[in-house]
């Protein structure tokens, strides 16, 4: 399905035209389609037919209330990093057993809450982090579930800062001390061995990496298998989307490729998906304010900038930027699309050739995953305001900061 299409000279997010959300709501302002996100967590679940699963959403690609409740409410599981995130999935009513854990600087306070309200499992990073939640399981009286987090070292073949599984990255336990772990995990008071778990990146548009990937985990599963049984395997996140041009594997062409790979054997496969899910169900809608033109290049200045997206200015991503009035002929001019941020990283877009006037609104395409989660308030910017579209009705599901949200919980020292 498309989502965001022109209908009638204009870009609608399903059935409602964008000028009409910009006069009601303002800009700059994020737009998602409900349909969008559930058809593609849908495709996921589907894809597995038979085989014992779990999708486990990853939160940080977008942990708004509304996005977590439309996906607790199909029966999906998450993947969280944070207290906060957990405090989010439970708010929006996740089910707590279906929740699993990562990261690799888990607090003392985080693991008693996550053990306390009973999560699925531990992804377990380090053996300082297994110390720490055996004290805690051993504190609650209680065997806490973990998997160990296997760094495989493989070339995930995307941007360096989103490559996860690589010898020289922080990331899990690497590949060679992985069954020793499990052995010092099986003989812990506490603990209770459950899985094992991997993640090599993110925004990967390829099967190989992830091939690869499940070969050496299956390799080792069978030594793991020696030593204690594994009741699932969790292959983590990564599989990309297309922002411009990339072909990467459609949600059931992945799935349908990890199960055959995992056939004959009887364990729950845990899936932990963000971006596919919730990448190309958004769009972030921005007004122009001013056209400059400096000796080098035409500067397009709109009301977004990298505090609404910072993928341009940290991955050098590149999102699409459709006019949302659809152009009749066109442009022979190129725009560097720009915020007003006072940064020169703080470019939206290089080059793009469109047909522009002050007053204009431009969508920026493919911004439902590290799109608003990303998103900071620098330079005092009030955050954006959230709006979900369910065909033709309007959700308001974050309303726009105000300045005064922004200086909550500050104060001044006392007069001298
Ligand atoms: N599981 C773990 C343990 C992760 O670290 C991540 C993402 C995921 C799952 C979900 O990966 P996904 O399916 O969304 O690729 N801010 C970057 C992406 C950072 C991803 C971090 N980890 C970006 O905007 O491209």
């Amino acid at each position: 399905m498309t989502a965001f299409a022109y209908s009638h000279g204009l870009l609608c997010a399903e059935g409602v035209s964008l000028p009409e959300i910009a006069e009601r709501y303002g800009t700059p302002t994020y737009i998602y389609s409900r349909a969008a996100i559930e058809e593609r967590w849908q495709a996921f679940e589907k894809a597995f037919g038979d085989q014992s699963h779990l999708i486990c959403y990853a939160v940080k690609a977008n942990s708004s209330l509304a996005v977590l409740n439309l996906l607790a409410r199909l029966g999906s599981g998450f993947d969280i990093v944070s207290a906060g995130e957990l405090e989010r999935v439970l708010r929006a009513g996740g089910e707590a057993d279906r929740i699993v854990f990562s990261g690799v600087g888990k607090r003392f306070d985080e693991i008693r809450r996550a053990l306390d309200v009973g999560i699925k499992c531990f992804n377990v990073e380090s053996t300082g982090e297994l110390d720490r939640i055996n004290q805690v399981g051993r504190e609650q009286g209680k065997a806490a579930p973990v998997s160990i987090r296997v760094n495989p070292d493989v070339d995930a073949q995307t941007h360096p800062y989103i490559a996860t599984g690589l010898k020289e990255n922080k990331f899990g336990i690497p590949y060679d001390d992985a069954l020793s772990v499990y052995e010092l995990a099986v003989s812990m008071e506490a603990i209770q061995v459950i899985g094992i778990d991997c993640h090599i990146g993110s925004q990967i548009t390829a099967m190989a990496p992830f091939r690869d990937t499940l070969m050496r985990l299956m390799e080792l599963i069978d030594e793991i298998e020696n030593i204690t049984s594994l009741s699932h395997v969790d292959i983590g996140g990564g599989l990309g989307i297309r922002y411009r041009d990339e072909n990467p594997p459609e949600p059931e062409e992945y799935v349908r490729e990890v199960c055959k790979l995992f056939a004959g054997r009887d364990c729950e496969i845990v899936i932990e998906p963000g971006r596919s899910i919730l990448g190309n169900a958004g769009v972030l809608l921005t007004r122009v304010e001013y056209l400059k033109q400096a000796p080098e290049r035409n500067f397009a200045i709109v009301d977004a900038a990298m505090t609404e997206n910072l993928r341009p200015s940290l991955y050098d991503a590149w999102h699409d930027i459709l006019p949302v009035v659809e152009p009749e002929q066109e442009s022979n001019i190129r725009y560097d699309i720009v915020g007003p941020v006072c940064e020169s990283a703080d470019i939206l877009g290089r080059d793009r050739r469109l047909l522009l006037q002050p007053d204009d609104l431009l969508a920026i395409m493919s911004i439902g995953a590290y799109g608003f989660s990303m998103s900071s308030t620098y330079n005092s910017r009030p955050r954006a305001c959230e709006i979900m579209v369910d065909g033709e009705t309007v959700h308001v599901i974050r309303r726009r900061e105000t300045v005064e949200n922004l200086m909550e919980g500050e104060s001044v020292l006392p007069e001298d």
